[in-house]
């Protein structure tokens, strides 16, 4: 049986790839449902479609996909804007503010993320709640010499954070920029902007997820009827 949720993250990354225009930069994000859209681009680029496509990655993740289906990239030093912009999420809000960083890739993805003139957000429906913070924790990257000092400021601040471990090897995962990531639990995120810059704020602190004011669009995938749908 096909998974249900491979079905709607393959349907939103489709219609995010659709809204893609000839001539465009594109931000490309990080996640297994952006790499569907990169995937839809990069057939989109390949049948003729688009033309004149650079995209802007926010991880290696993001590189070795655009690269696999044949899309050109380019770096913020070459271009000076993005026009769209396509990234996941782990967490959405009503006012369609995001927790990001389940990949410990968003300290790369809100330097691009921010630039995007349009920028879009894709989810599964399971990525929807009425509070930031409910069902995820906030990813937050760390200078590994500052580790111990932004554990206690974190916990001065409310939060319970843990060193977030690797899978397939022993000790913290490591990210792109080389350095590690705290989950942090809070009970309760009153008010996002807020904890946003009060985290960063803290020295060692490279960025957080919480992604404030920033999102155009989110498309949702969905299961109605049993078919996969875009909201
Ligand atoms: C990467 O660090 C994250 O911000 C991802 O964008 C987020 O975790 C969404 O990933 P999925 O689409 O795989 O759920």
């Amino acid at each position: 049986a096909v998974d249900p949720v491979k079905l709607m993250k393959q349907q939103v990354g489709k219609a995010a790839a659709d809204r893609v225009q000839s001539g465009s930069i594109v931000g490309l994000g990080t996640g297994s449902t952006t790499a569907f859209a990169i995937q839809f681009l990069g057939d989109r680029i390949k049948s003729g479609a688009l033309t004149d496509i650079k995209g802007i990655p926010t991880s290696f993740q993001a590189s070795v996909l655009a690269k696999q289906y044949g899309i050109p990239l380019t770096t913020l030093d070459e271009v000076d804007r993005i026009h769209i912009g396509i990234d996941g999420a782990d967490e959405v809000d009503p006012q369609k503010n995001l927790i990001k960083g389940g990949g410990a890739a968003h300290t790369r993805e809100k330097v691009v993320d921010s630039l995007a003139e349009q920028f879009i957000v894709v989810v599964d429906q399971s990525k929807i709640v009425d509070k930031l913070g409910s069902t995820f924790p906030v990813p937050v990257e760390v200078l590994p010499m500052a580790i111990a000092p932004v554990v206690k400021a974190l916990e001065k601040l409310g939060g319970k954070p843990e060193l977030r471990m690797g899978i397939k090897k022993d000790g913290p995962v490591i990210t792109d920029q080389g350095n590690m990531v705290l989950d942090v639990t809070f009970s309760d995120i009153p008010n996002p902007p807020e904890l946003e810059k009060t985290i960063n704020n803290i020295p060692g602190v490279l960025e957080n997820g919480i992604f404030v004011g920033m999102t155009d669009i989110v498309l949702i995938g969905e299961i109605k009827d049993g078919n996969p749908t875009v909201r």
